[in-house]
């Protein structure tokens, strides 16, 4: 699985994308350790702290499967579907990833020209942790 052949399955998701109040799409795309890959978009709620990201939605989905090793996720997001810019995952999810995924792991950013890439001890440097 290349990066480009992640970025495009987040990209794809972006159409489950659930944004009525923000109008901001997210996509994200979770390749596991085994290959399998766990799509996701972000949901929204009315009352608003109640909205999931995309890329969260990815991991707790592939989690709940019993999934816990994963080696790349690529998160792609935009104003009303157009992906011009990169989408950088909030400070939650990165933590949220922290979890289960070693400072390695990758994470591909997409603004519809060119993939940058990242790894989560980078975005996420002297992460919390209770049980490593
Ligand atoms: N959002 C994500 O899905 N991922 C992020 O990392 C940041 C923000 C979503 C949440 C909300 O639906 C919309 O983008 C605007 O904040």
């Amino acid at each position: 699985m290349t990066a480009q052949e992640l970025v495009n399955k987040a990209v794809e998701a972006t159409r489950g994308s659930y944004s009525p109040y923000s109008g901001f799409t997210v996509g994200a795309a979770l390749l596991c350790e085994d290959g399998e890959v766990f799509t996701a978009a972000n949901v929204e709620n009315a009352s608003y702290s109640a909205t999931m990201c995309g890329e969260r939605n990815a991991l707790f989905y592939a989690a709940a499967q019993g999934k816990r090793k994963f080696t790349a996720v690529a998160i792609v997001g935009g104003h009303g579907g157009k992906i011009e810019d990169f989408c950088p995952p909030c400070g939650v999810c990165r933590q949220a990833y922290s979890e289960f995924c070693s400072p390695d792991f990758k994470i591909y950013l997409y603004n519809g020209r060119e993939i940058r890439e990242y790894t989560l001890g980078q975005l996420l440097p002297e992460s919390f942790d209770l049980i490593k």
